[in-house]
This record gives structure tokens, C-alpha cells and sequence, in this order.
């Protein structure tokens, strides 16, 4: 168990609690901040944080809430909850040695580097981003079954009956999920199984009222009863696939019989005294994170001031860099040989420090490779956990784009991702408003495509110190790094340390997109001095983490106050 909390740590952020129950042992679930002394899981809805909270109580472990909150997030946040895309589980046991579970999408069997060119021999945005050609092998359920075959501890059956029962039943629709559904109603009308599942017959669903989907209820029955068979053969199998046919896309039963999860080692690193543990390729998220934590190791951060220019400055150009190289290195390490060992030294950091100059801007060279100059959206999600014996759990999963390709499985009830546009375009393709050109992440039968989802865990002295994470796309591992550099250099209390305001920069394009409120108007003017192109950002990344006080062992939720349905599930 571990330890109880002190009240000077509390005394540092405020505590919420919408739902405490009378029983003292029971989940508290809040929107705000929440302190617990036996268990946390912090996500991006409510009923899924409980969910995982709940298995917790019940004496599952944190791996076995993350599946159970990973399936409630399924039903309830069906921008990016998924069992139709894939992701990332980095775990940290109790005796301090940790894995990795790679659960990211797949290349069907048929997928070739030229796959995304239109009829005119010419690469097409929407073959790439919004087709049944954009449909990766889906890997979640895989992932989750993995994951419970090696280290959980519950029936599975007692996992996905949480997500059953919401699906089933229905749950109550918030106002962020009305408003986002509204938005999407539209564009819903050429998907006509998914218009019906997310409407009222063609109503958008108002807040507060009740979001049932039978079909989907089914299917997670199927992956109840069955594990991972109930997703990747028989009924569901089938039916995804003959969807594939009716649409054009290319995934078979085969690739889904086929589809296997990975356990891979973390991206390890160190900076200043703390441990690192983070995702390994085909995720660039970790080994990006190490690197630059290893540049900024080497100047007074603390001593530069958040918000300060010379701290964005520094921060720009550590960021610049690790996107240069994850531009020209990374991909799936079943198919390219990524030289992670290199890229995480500190010798390497050592070469690169050098190379930034104290008060000018870099500038970016694309030489011969370019990259995606748009920047993300929040279409991700990330989830925390914590159990009372110490074990911590990070997972980041995605459909890529909110509601991933549209596309939902008729008569399966879910939504498949489009996550094969994280492969590039086409071999050599370069263009001004860029996309990469290395072979390395270029569509090929059952390679895995480049991702930056970057769940972290960090620790000190053998003793979990936080467990943090963010969608955003290439935002999430700049995100992750200023979630770092406020915990340890700005020493911010748990809840600063995820609201404070944070940039972007992904070396191409030259541009700094800088949360408002994160330095002020003539601060950012010395940055333009400098020589940086400065823009603001309205919000970058949804951070749902948790805290441990290493003095007294309280674990402290905190969602991301960006997201209004984070919530914190603590008992
Ligand atoms: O794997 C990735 O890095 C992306 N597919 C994640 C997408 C995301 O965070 C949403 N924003 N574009």
C-alpha cells in the first residue's frame, strides 16, 4: 500500500469532489483534483474513470484498469476512444522495472508505398487521410489482451462488462460530447452507420440525454466472451471486412487473424536525477522526449524562468532539432533500423547543444526531407493509473482524426480509425506545405506507421514520481517535455504542473505556436527579435496525469482543466 497523504502536500492545489459517496472507501470521481491514498485513474470522461477506479477497488490491478477504462472510453469518448484504432500501454511495476506494449494499427497484407496515389498516378490527400484505404489493422483489443495475459490480475470478463453495460444501457451525453457530435453531424450523412448510431434519428443528441449503441454493446460482448477472438475473427472479423469490400479498402479476416501486439522494451532516459521511461519506435514520442531532456540538461532552466524567452528560446531549439532527426529516423523498428541508442545519449545532446546559439534562431533546413506542416488537433486521448501497490500505467490510443475515418462497422457499432495517413504520402515526396520523403515510414504489408503518442512514466530513486501523457499529434511529445521541465525545473505543484500554458515547435514548419498566456506580448516580441516566427494557439494537448508525493505516498489526479469531461477517479 501506499502511504497516506500529508496535508502540506494537499495544501498546494485545490480539491474537488462532485460524487463522494458515504461510504469512505468508496470512488471519489471529480472533474478537478483528486487525492487518494489507494488507487487513481484520471481519463477523459467521467464514467470511464470510474470504471478503472472501480476494477481497482474491487483488488484489480492498474493494468487491469486501464483496459477497463481504455473499453469505457471506447463507448463514452468516441472521438478517440477506440476499439478500431491502436496505441501505446507503458508500465511501471512496483519493483521499478517496466515494459512497453505496442498496440499501434497495421498495414493490410495488400499495402504498398504507392498505395495513396489517385487514378492521375498523383499522391491524394483524401486516399491517404479519408478512405477505407486510411484504415489501419486496428490493434486495441490485441493490445488489451496482451497486456491482461502478462500482467493482469482480474477475470477479464469483469473488465469489458463495465464498457458493455454503457454501451448497453447508454450513458448521458455532456455537453462537450453534444457539441461535438452537432459538429459532426454533417459530414456524418456519407456514413450512414454512423449518422444513425450518433443521432437521434438524425437529431443531434442534446446534453443529457441518454447515448445508447446496441451494435457496439454486441461486439463488446463478443470481446467479453471471447477475448481477442471475439474482435479479430468470426462476427466481427467478418463484418469489418465485408465493410472493407462495400468501401474499396483493402483490410481482410486474414490481416485481422494475423494481427499481433508487441511487448517492447521503453525508451529509457534520465534528466536530472529523475527516471524517464517512455515509448519506443514506432512511436518517435519517447526517444524525441529523452533527446531533448538531454540538450536542455545542459543549461539553467530554473534559473531562466518559465515563460521566460530565453527559456522558449532554449526549448525551441531542443525541439527544432529531436523533429529534424525524428523526420529522418524514425519508424517502425520491424522494418527500419532507428538508431535510438544514439538519438537518447547524452553524448549525442552534448554534439547538438553546441550548435544552439544563445540569442538567434536556427533556421530549419529541409535539405532533402520535408515534413507536414498542419498542425494537430486533440483527436487523441490519454489515460492515467495508479494502483495501491505502486504499479502505474500510461496509455495514449487514438483513431488519428476525431471519429478516426468516419467510418463506422455496420452492424459492430465502432468506429475505425484512419491512422494509415501517419505513413508518408508517397517515396521522395516533398512539398512546400510538406510531407516526409525518407523510405522508412512508407506504407508496406504490416509495418506499423510512425506515431508520437508519448505515454511517460517518471520516478526518482527507485519511487514513482508521475505517470503523464497527451494527445495532439506532434504537439503530444512537446507537450509531454514541458509536462517534465515544469515538474523538475519549475518544482510546480501537481495541478501548475498540467496547467500551466506550453508551445510548439516541430522544426518545419519554422514556426513557434506558443499557448496564449505562456509568456507575454513583449516577451514574445524578444523572441521575434531572436529571428523565431511566432504564432499563439488557443490550447496545445490534454494532459490527464497523476502525481505520487514521494514523502507520504498520496496519489493526486489531475485531469487537464483544457478538457471539461476530465475526470479523476480516486479511492
Ligand atoms: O499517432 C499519432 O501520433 C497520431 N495519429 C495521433 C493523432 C492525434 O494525436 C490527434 N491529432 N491529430
Amino acid at each position: 500500500m501506499l502511504r497516506r497523504w500529508s496535508s502540506l502536500f494537499l495544501a498546494a492545489f485545490t480539491l474537488v469532489s462532485v460524487t463522494a459517496c458515504a461510504d469512505t472507501a468508496a470512488v471519489t470521481v471529480s472533474r478537478g483534483v483528486v487525492a487518494a491514498g489507494s488507487g487513481m485513474v484520471v481519463s477523459a470522461y467521467p464514467h470511464a474513470s470510474e470504471a478503472g477506479a472501480d476494477v481497482l477497488r474491487a483488488g484489480g490491478n492498474a493494468v487491469d484498469a486501464a483496459i477497463a477504462t481504455g473499453l469505457a472510453l471506447a463507448v463514452t469518448h468516441p472521438t478517440a476512444g477506440n476499439i478500431g484504432g491502436g496505441g501505446f500501454m507503458v508500465i511501471r511495476f512496483p519493483d521499478g522495472t517496466s515494459t512497453a506494449i505496442d498496440f499501434r494499427e497495421k498495414a493490410p497484407l495488400r499495402a504498398h508505398p504507392e498505395m495513396f496515389l489517385g487514378e492521375d498516378g498523383e499522391y491524394s490527400y483524401q486516399i491517404h487521410h479519408r478512405s477505407h484505404l486510411a484504415v489501419g489493422v486496428p490493434g486495441t483489443v490485441a493490445g488489451f489482451a496482451l497486456a491482461h495475459e502478462r500482467y493482469g490480475g482480474g477475470e477479464w470478463e469483469a473488465l469489458v462488462e463495465p464498457s458493455v453495460a454503457l454501451a448497453r444501457d447508454g450513458f448521458e451525453v455532456s455537453e462537450r460530447l453534444a457539441r461535438s457530435l452537432a459538429g459532426r453531424l454533417e459530414a456524418f450523412l456519407d456514413y450512414p452507420a454512423t449518422h444513425a448510431q450518433f443521432s437521434k434519428d438524425g437529431e443531434p443528441y442534446q446534453p443529457g440525454e441518454i447515448l445508447v449503441q446496441s451494435d457496439l454493446a454486441a461486439t463488446l460482448e463478443r470481446i467479453r466472451d471471447q477475448g481477442r477472438d471475439g474482435f479479430y475473427t468470426g462476427t466481427t472479423a467478418r463484418l469489418l471486412a465485408e465493410e472493407m469490400v462495400r468501401g474499396g479498402g483493402w483490410i481482410t479476416e486474414e490481416d485481422l487473424a494475423r494481427y499481433q501486439a508487441r511487448e517492447r522494451e521503453p525508451v529509457r532516459g534520465t534528466y536530472r536525477g529523475y527516471d524517464i521511461i517512455s515509448m519506443p519506435p514506432p512511436s518517435s514520442g519517447g526517444t524525441a522526449l529523452v533527446q531533448m531532456l538531454n540538450v536542455l540538461e545542459g543549461y539553467d532552466v530554473a534559473a531562466m524562468g518559465a515563460g521566460s524567452p530565453e527559456y522558449a528560446h532554449h526549448l525551441i531549439e531542443s525541439m527544432r532539432r529531436a523533429f529534424r532527426d525524428r523526420a529522418m529516423f524514425l519508424a517502425d523498428p520491424d522494418f527500419a533500423d532507428v538508431p535510438v541508442a544514439r538519438l537518447t545519449s547524452k553524448e549525442y545532446a552534448n554534439e547538438l547543444r553546441p550548435t544552439i546559439q544563445t540569442d538567434a534562431a536556427s533556421v530549419s533546413d529541409p535539405g532533402d526531407v520535408e515534413t507536414a506542416a498542419s498542425w494537430e488537433s486533440m483527436e487523441t486521448t490519454h489515460y492515467s493509473v495508479v494502483d495501491g501497490d505502486g504499479m502505474a500505467v500510461s496509455v495514449t490510443y487514438t483513431l488519428e482524426g476525431g471519429y478516426g475515418s468516419y467510418i463506422t462497422v455496420p452492424g459492430a457499432g465502432f468506429l475505425l480509425n484512419n491512422e494509415m495517413g501517419d505513413f508518408n504520402g508517397r517515396p521522395g515526396l516533398t512539398a512546400e506545405n510538406g510531407l516526409i520523403g525518407t523510405e522508412a515510414n512508407l506504407a508496406r504489408p504490416e509495418q506499423r506507421m510512425l506515431s508520437s503518442m508519448t505515454p511517460t512514466i517518471v520516478a526518482r530513486d527507485g519511487e514513482l514520481v508521475a505517470v503523464i501523457g497527451s494527445p495532439g499529434g506532434r504537439t503530444i511529445i512537446n507537450t509531454v517535455l514541458q509536462l517534465v521541465v515544469n515538474l523538475v525545473d519549475f518544482g510546480q505543484s501537481p495541478e501548475g504542473v498540467v496547467a500551466a500554458k506550453r508551445l510548439h515547435h516541430q522544426w518545419l514548419p519554422d514556426a513557434v505556436r506558443i499557448e496564449e498566456g505562456f509568456m507575454s506580448e513583449e516577451d514574445a516580441a524578444v523572441l521575434t527579435a531572436m529571428g523565431h516566427e511566432v504564432n499563439w494557439s488557443r490550447g496545445q494537448g490534454i494532459a490527464h496525469c497523476i502525481f505520487v508525493d514521494g514523502a507520504t505516498g498520496t496519489i493526486v489526479g489531475v485531469p487537464d482543466p483544457r478538457d471539461s469531461d476530465g475526470s479523476a477517479a480516486g479511492y
